[in-house]
């Protein structure tokens, strides 16, 4: 039988780990966040400029690697991190350049103010490759309506690649007729008609870009012409 103080604990138990939970982004923005190879990322605090220092700000990567530890004796700057962060005093926000796939990962800041006051904040950085070279090849570009099938396939430079095809200017969508395999990378009209002359074009996207194919025409004669 339970007693009162198992209840409590119960509880404890309950409201600690929801606190735990809550506690997620802290004063950082939910991530994740989006930035480019070679660009740069701005973690901003939701704390309000203060006149007086921070007594620590602490930023560490994946809770363990040290990105900077300000005091108001010192700033320490991890080695890696020489040059390419600016740390914000009044807020404890932190800049960082010059991203390489190696600086994924879980950002975390523990911030002490100097009357004791603690905040915390985490959220995830997310670096990608910007979009780049899509172009578009065509298994055929002269066709007979009516007679047979006509493969595009788009391919790209970038990473976590988003792919849309346009008839003109309509977005080509999945049907009995048109199949869109390879994460959408490749379209098939099994049985072209007139309407598939195009212009096609792909349409490739991540979070961080956007990029364009040149324009592909397709020549389709008229089964009746001939
Ligand atoms: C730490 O860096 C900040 C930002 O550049 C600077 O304003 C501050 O004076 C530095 N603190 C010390 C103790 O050097
Ligand atoms: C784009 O394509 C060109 C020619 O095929 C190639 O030399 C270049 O490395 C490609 N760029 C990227 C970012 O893959």
């Amino acid at each position: 039988m339970e007693t009162f103080s198992d209840i409590l604990l119960i509880y404890f138990f309950i409201f600690g780990s929801i606190s735990v939970f809550t506690e997620g982004a802290g004063v950082l923005p939910d991530g994740p966040l989006n930035a480019a190879v070679g660009e740069k990322v701005m973690f901003t605090t939701t704390l309000t400029p203060t006149e007086t220092q921070f007594l620590i700000v602490d930023w560490k990567l994946n809770f363990s690697k040290v990105i900077i530890t300000s005091t108001n004796l010192a700033n320490n700057t991890g080695p890696e991190y020489e040059g390419r962060i600016t740390f914000f005093p009044s807020t404890g926000s932190l800049e960082l350049r010059s991203l390489t796939l190696n600086d994924i990962g879980e950002y975390s800041v523990s911030i002490t103010q100097a009357d004791g006051t603690n905040h915390f904040g985490r959220t995830t950085l997310e670096i990608h490759e910007k979009v780049s070279n899509v172009s578009v090849t065509s298994s055929s570009t002269d066709l007979v309506e009516f007679s047979g099938s006509v493969s595009l396939s788009c391919s790209a430079s970038g990473s976590s690649l988003s792919f849309l095809w346009l008839n003109g200017s309509s977005e080509v969508t999945a049907s009995d007729r048109v199949q869109l395999t390879d994460g959408g990378s490749s379209l098939t009209i099994i049985t072209v008609t007139r309407f598939d002359q195009g212009p096609f074009r792909c349409n490739v996207s991540n979070p961080v870009s956007f990029g364009t194919s040149d324009p592909v025409n397709l020549s389709i004669s008229c089964e009746l012409l001939k």
